[in-house]
């Protein structure tokens, strides 16, 4: 039996296989990834031997349906955790038709080949990955919980709350047992540096100017992306079939915060004088900026028992910390792809 794990050379999906075949001696992971910009082999090349043997690497694209079928032919797949998708809100307003094909498109046709081989008295898992950004922002108080009504407003948010839909009507329509996680914003080691912290990281690194997005002060509520990967676990193995869980750790902070948290640490660890907060850049404000996200994480507490256990003020040392011992990692995906990209995004 082996779980069918998406997008596992990305962020997360690389950090869940870890936890999950470290924590599991007995499972295996099929994992499937298209390799996008965003995908990278690298990123699972610290499994050992022993789960080596207990993981399998398939290059491919969440929509190639022949594809699908051939892994459900040749394996038994337990069940379908799904991580790929496109992910930077930037991009998805510079190309948004992208994320309609993976986020969507993709994600029906992961799950019309998960109900073509699904077995009623297997009740195999089908778990979507989604964001808290479907419910769109809030103003200065309360959170987000489960009932919220989705209101996305980028390209991104928009097609990940699609998706949510489309798993919502396999699940009504056809009685597959399904769940649906929204998660807030994720920190910690093997994140692209397009994304807030690790972008910020690298630009300290090398003295450049740290761009940040109109005045600073939008909210995320950060959670340290092991944290995320135990509620993952938990929703696939015990979650009640059809349900969306909120996972979020009660940790708002606005943007212009990180990015002072970062300047003091590097500050400290690499007695950098240059690396200061003359460096920061009020940039033009992203199109649509949601200002605040925050998650009430009460269901998953009380039917789950989740709770998240990193702190920030440690996890963001740790996150830190291993950029600084893994500067190769970063100096390999800073590619002409990603230059191009900077540049398109932020000007020369
Ligand atoms: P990521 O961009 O780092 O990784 C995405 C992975 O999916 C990449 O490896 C990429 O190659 C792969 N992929 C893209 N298109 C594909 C396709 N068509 N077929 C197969 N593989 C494909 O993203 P991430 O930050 O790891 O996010 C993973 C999931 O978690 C996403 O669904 C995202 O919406 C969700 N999420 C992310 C966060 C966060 O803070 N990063 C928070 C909540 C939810
Ligand atoms: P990001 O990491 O892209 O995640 P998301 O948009 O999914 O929340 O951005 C986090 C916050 O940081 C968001 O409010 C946008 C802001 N931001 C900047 O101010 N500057 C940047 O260069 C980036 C990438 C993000």
């Amino acid at each position: 039996m082996s779980i069918l794990v998406t997008g596992v050379a990305g962020f997360i999906g690389s950090n869940f296989v870890y936890y999950y075949l470290r924590k599991h001696k007995d499972k295996k992971i099929i994992g499937l990834d298209k390799l996008t910009y965003a995908g990278n082999l690298d990123n699972l090349s610290k499994l050992n031997e022993e789960e080596k043997n207990r993981f399998t690497f398939i290059k491919g694209d969440i929509n190639d349906i022949e594809l699908l079928e051939k892994i459900y032919k040749e394996n038994e797949i337990e069940g379908i955790i799904n991580f790929a998708a496109e992910s930077h809100v930037d991009r998805s307003i510079h190309d948004p038709q992208i994320f309609l094909k993976t986020n969507i498109l993709g994600t029906q046709t992961l799950l019309h080949v998960f109900k073509k081989y699904y077995d009623e008295r297997k009740r195999q898992k089908f778990l979507q990955i989604s964001t808290d950004e479907v419910y769109g922002a809030l103003g200065p108080t309360g959170y987000f919980t489960e009932k919220t009504p989705l209101d996305p407003h980028s390209p991104y948010s928009a097609s990940k709350a699609s998706a949510d839909l489309i798993v919502k009507a396999y699940h009504d329509t056809y009685g597959l047992n399904t769940n649906i996680t929204r998660c807030s914003n994720n920190y910690g080691p093997y994140q692209f540096p397009e994304k807030l912290i690790p972008l910020m990281i690298n630009n300290a690194l090398n003295h450049k100017e740290l761009p940040v997005y109109g005045d600073g002060k939008q909210i995320r509520d950060w959670l340290y992306v092991e944290d995320h990967c135990k509620a993952i676990e938990l929703v696939f193995e015990k979650g009640r079939s059809g349900e969306v869980y909120n996972i979020g750790g009660h940790n708002e902070k606005e943007n212009i915060e990180i990015v002072k948290i970062i300047i003091e640490y590097l500050q400290e660890k690499t007695k950098g004088e240059k690396i200061n907060e003359g460096l920061i850049k009020h940039v033009k404000d992203r199109l649509g900026h949601d200002r605040r996200y925050a998650i009430d994480p009460t269901k998953i507490k009380e039917e789950l028992g989740w709770e998240p256990e990193t702190k920030f003020e440690e996890g963001i040392k740790r996150t830190i910390d291993w950029y600084l011992e893994n500067k190769e990692w970063m100096e390999k995906v800073i590619t002409g792809e990603y230059l191009e990209f900077y540049r398109r995004n932020y000007g020369s």
